[in-house]
């Protein structure tokens, strides 16, 4: 393996995982359940691809890499297309039910039937580029005005790629969690939805949503493998992905589920934070990560109910071995397709790589030959400038 994967230093916390409800009543089988009726009904509908990867998993000494690539979802270039898209159409059904005072269905919003009265409802949300993009979509399908905030360090690209979609774009002074912070506000003070990914105190329903919308995207995978994975590595923001795919891995394999390790930048590790705090905790980020999905300082309330039980492993990486894996998916020195990734997607694949080279933490995390890892590859080119640098061995 590469030197820059024997060099990295990661950071290992335990989780305290549990027999608990939350895999089951946070996230229930009918959220997942509808989420999944309507958006396998959606134009343009189609899994993604489920890629082993041979020749890297006898790299790294293990039994398979399944990578779950995300990059054609939607035309969006990322898994954030299914939940901000669905989240906005379930905002839109309880505001136009509650105005209407009748129970309107999701199809017919879909359908256009009601394009004029969605016209009078904005939505908003705060990002880092990939969840705004699923807003904006999901709101441009049904006329609905958009409106995104994104903190200073989001890149012109992500930024556009949202305008292009008809959103209205508002860049805020401060990082991600003060963009949240500013979207809450002048909704609150303009009679806006906000349509987060995030959740906390007294908000709930968008954010759970939105992650019962990720579960099309597990699903898909647990129908596609041939064997149940022994782990799965799960890249955290916020932690409502890590949390989607776990909740939904439970319900899916029930007692065999695999190992939840969750993966976070060592410039952003919320997660990992809680983890050694046993309770929801912040932190501070001093420093941007390469990683910008991943670049969130507070944990989602609801995400962390159900990683408190589901979690079994918290590590965090390094922004070091970020690039080294976007090109060693994208060119890879044997007979694995190539896979085209942004820098959150390979979070998870970074974190198995450098594990694999360090035999006290393959210990820690009981990796060995034996093991079946499933990784989500949660986005594909989402900013081309970046990539274009990772490829030209410009980005660290
Ligand atoms: C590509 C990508 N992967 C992973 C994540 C992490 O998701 P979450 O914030 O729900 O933990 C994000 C979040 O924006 C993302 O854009």
């Amino acid at each position: 393996m590469m030197q820059e994967f024997r060099n990295a230093r990661l950071g290992y916390a335990p989780g305290a995982p549990r027999d608990g409800k939350a895999a089951w009543q946070v996230l229930s089988p009918e959220d997942f359940a509808r989420a999944q009726a309507e958006i396998t009904a959606w134009p343009g509908y189609a899994p993604t691809p489920l890629v082993s990867l041979e020749a890297l998993a006898k790299q790294a000494k293990v039994a398979r890499i399944e990578y779950k690539h995300e990059g054609p979802r939607f035309g969006l270039g990322s898994f954030k297309a299914l939940g901000g898209a669905y989240a906005a159409m379930r905002v839109l059904q309880r505001e136009l039910s509650a105005r209407l005072g009748r129970d309107i269905a999701l199809a017919d919003i879909r359908a256009g039937k009601y394009a004029e009265a969605c016209r009078a409802i904005t939505l908003v949300s705060a990002t880092d580029g990939n969840h705004g993009r699923s807003l904006a979509w999901g709101c441009r399908n049904v006329c609905a005005p958009c409106r995104i905030y994104i903190h200073a360090e989001v890149s012109e690209g992500r930024a556009q790629a949202m305008r292009d979609l008809g959103a209205e774009v508002i860049r805020i002074d401060g990082d991600y969690d003060d963009s949240v912070a500013v979207a809450r506000e002048e909704a609150a003070a303009q009679g806006w939805f906000v349509v987060s990914d995030t959740s906390w105190e007294g908000y709930s329903e968008p954010p759970r949503d939105v992650m019962a919308g990720y579960g099309v995207m597990t699903f898909e995978a647990c129908e596609a493998l041939d064997a149940v994975p022994t782990h799965v590595f799960l890249q955290g923001g916020v932690g409502g992905l890590a949390a989607s795919v776990a909740a939904a891995l439970r319900q899916y394999w029930k007692d065999d589920a695999p190992r939840v390790v969750v993966v976070e930048p060592d410039r952003a590790a919320c997660l990992f934070e809680s983890a050694q705090a046993h309770a929801p905790t912040a932190v501070e980020i001093a420093e941007e990560t390469i990683m910008a999905g991943l670049s969130c300082g507070e944990p989602s309330e609801m995400a962390w109910e159900i990683l408190a039980e589901e979690a079994q492993d918290f590590v965090t990486i390094p922004d070091s071995i970020v690039a080294p894996t976007v090109r060693l998916l994208a060119l890879p020195q044997s007979s694995d397709p190539a896979l085209e990734a942004g820098e959150s997607a390979v979070a998870g694949l970074a974190a198995l790589l450098a594990a694999r080279c360090d035999a006290g933490l393959s210990v820690r995390l009981g990796l060995d030959a034996t093991s079946r890892i499933l990784l989500i590859g949660s986005e594909g080119v989402t900013d081309p400038e970046i990539f274009a640098r990772i490829m030209a061995g410009e980005a660290a």
